[in-house]
């Protein structure tokens, strides 16, 4: 697909597409029915398929690395009212609890579903359960290659004891009908619940679309970075037993959306510094208002422009590196209606966190995870391609992200220098490696001069929030009671985990400077809140404000991956203020 760029954009955008040296087209992909991330190769760039001329000088990407382009299939999911038995293809996952496992007296499944699957295998289902000794716990799965069936093989997965609609249970579900089809390469499965009668036809479609949104993100992988990629195998998701007709069809269409945005903030914080330099970054950004070009309109500007706004904190961080830093601001409107309520998501978006001269240093600063350090810039952009999609109406929302890399250099700002924020309060820099709030604190006077009522911020801001509270939960902090109410709500509905701290005053204390407004930094000691109240400095008072610090859940650990975290969230949070 050949560029548009039909968006209204500042002067500055346009000299970065033509100057952009990494960042040249981008193509529409069909990853799971999506337009995908595609950080391709440098504008001059030669192959023997591929030429292009740039208008500027192009320097190379450090290191030379080039994200490959990956086609990712769409998985179509269906809803089918047919029986279950006469199914035709690769799996039938059935998903049971410990309950559903139970055996009556004639030691029969109790369950009906089981009973049936049972009976037709001539007992092999109980006798596999046996030995494998399968008693439907959580994360528990097996497969049996069944002959004389319509499907090929029969996968059991364990959901432990029963669960809600929208609790990671089912996402853990979806995930394992994904791992189960990847271990036997299928390329069409069929789910089922043992036990869905009982359930409430809402209940059922939510059911179903946590499911989806599990095998979805279960099975996408981010090959990007390996010269050999694995083959895409996963193309259908038949569902049974969890509603059908367009209302399913349309939870489906969400998910899908949903997932499209999370895949994005997944590659955005999986890309390292190298490659997803602040330019790039708003490269991404403006191309996915040129993919929703009838919603959004991007803004992007350069340092001269941020210095005419006077964001003096944020340009402080960004002084040291030779990547120049870009302010991002897309805008989305309703394709029709007024609009009844404006709201701004503001993500950090360092795109690599040296700590600048407080370096990190030791075991456990993790520096070589600091590109992870845009994961909230990456939240905000993931939402924005989500909505981008779904279009909801009524609602006017800013996506803003102070984009810059925390280098050192002998341009850069050294401890003890004194910043001036954009609304004029002055800021002693008393750890170089508190840069995060510093870029937040003039991205967040930009948002409230936008008009909005309520503003989400977003941002992995202190390793004290990982030891507070571990890498699945995220810290919130806002002197808005419903403010809190309605996005920890939206986390509900979108299986996330997010907990409220306290905004403590007192602490202001340790915040004070001797020369400026204040400090940016005020010991260990409640870490998270100091850090929270110094961005309420920053934030007007009549808009409500929350603050999300989201530095543990940014990453998975285990799978060395991004997890795309509060993307779902966000959306939920946008629909909910939206009148459709
Ligand atoms: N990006 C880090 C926060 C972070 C640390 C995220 C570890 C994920 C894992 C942030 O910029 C930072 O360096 N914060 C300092 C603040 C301190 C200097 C007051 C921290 O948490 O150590
Ligand atoms: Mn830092
Ligand atoms: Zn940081």
């Amino acid at each position: 697909m050949a560029a548009i760029r039909a968006f209204t954009s500042s002067h500055s955008s346009l000299t970065l597409l033509a100057s952009s040296s990494i960042f040249t087209n981008f193509r529409s992909i069909s990853h799971l029915g999506i337009t995908s991330i595609s950080i391709t190769k440098p504008l001059l760039s030669c192959s023997s398929r591929n030429i292009r001329m740039a208008h500027a000088v192009a320097k190379a990407t450090l290191g030379l690395t080039h994200p490959a382009q990956i086609d990712h299939p769409k998985i179509t999911f269906a809803a089918k009212e047919t029986d279950l038995l006469q199914w035709k293809g690769d799996i039938l996952a059935v998903g049971v609890t410990e309950k559903d496992m139970t055996k009556g007296e004639n030691s029969k499944f109790q369950n009906p579903i089981l009973e049936k699957l049972d009976s037709k295998l001539g007992g092999l289902l109980s006798e596999v359960a046996t030995e494998e000794d399968f008693t439907g716990k959580a994360g528990q799965s097996t497969v049996i290659r069944v002959a004389d069936l319509g499907p090929k093989r029969v996968s059991l997965i364990g959901l432990g004891k029963a669960t809600g609609p929208t609790t990671t249970g089912f996402h853990v579900f979806g995930e394992s009908v994904a791992s189960v089809a990847k271990a036997s390469q299928a390329n069409n499965v069929a789910i089922a619940l043992a036990s869905s009668e009982g359930l409430t036809s809402e209940l059922k479609l939510a059911t179903a679309a946590t499911i989806a949104k599990g095998t979805l993100l279960g099975t996408y992988e981010d090959n990007r970075f390996k010269s050999e990629a694995k083959k895409p195998f996963l193309k259908s998701v038949d569902f049974f037993g969890l509603g059908t007709g367009p209302e399913l069809a349309k939870k489906f269409k969400y998910t899908e959306d949903v997932c499209s945005g999370v895949i994005l903030g997944k590659e955005l914080v999986n890309a390292p510094a190298n490659v997803l330099t602040p330019e790039v970054l708003a490269a991404e950004a403006e191309k996915i208002a040129a993919a929703y070009s009838d919603v959004f309109t991007a803004k992007i500007l350069d340092t001269e422009q941020c210095k005419e706004l006077k964001m003096g904190s944020y340009l402080g961080v960004a002084a040291a590196s030779t990547n120049p830093p870009k302010f991002i601001h897309l805008c989305y409107k309703p394709p029709s209606g007024s609009v009844k309520t404006k709201l701004a998501l503001v993500g950090k978006g360092l795109t690599f966190d040296s700590g600048g001269y407080n370096i990190k240093t030791g075991p456990g600063c993790s520096i070589e995870l600091m590109k992870f350090d845009m994961g909230g810039s990456a939240a905000v952009l993931g939402a924005a391609k989500a909505l981008g999609q779904i279009k909801p109406s009524g609602v006017e929302v800013h996506f803003i992200v102070a984009a810059c890399e925390n280098m050192i250099s002998g341009t850069g700002m050294r401890p003890g220098d004194i910043l001036t924020a954009s609304n004029g309060k002055t800021i002693e820099v008393n750890n170089t490696d508190a840069e995060g709030r510093l870029t937040l604190a003039d991205a967040l006077v930009y948002a409230c001069n936008q008009g909005v009522d309520k503003i989400v911020d977003l941002a992995t801001l202190t390793g004290a929030c990982v030891v507070a509270l571990g890498p699945s939960i995220a810290g919130i902090f806002t002197p808005s009671d419903e403010l809190s109410k309605e996005v920890v709500a939206a986390s509900e509905v979108a299986g996330e985990k997010l907990w409220r701290l306290p905004m403590e005053e007192s602490y202001w204390e340790s915040m004070k400077s001797g020369v400026a407004d204040m400090v940016n930094t005020g010991g260990r000691q409640g870490g998270s809140i100091t850090a929270a109240l110094f961005l309420k400095q920053f934030v007007d008072e009549k808009v409500q404000w929350l603050h999300i610090d989201m530095a543990g859940p940014v990453w998975n650990d285990k799978k060395k991956a991004a997890t795309g975290f509060a993307i779902p969230t966000l959306v939920e949070w946008v629909l909910s203020n939206s009148s459709s």
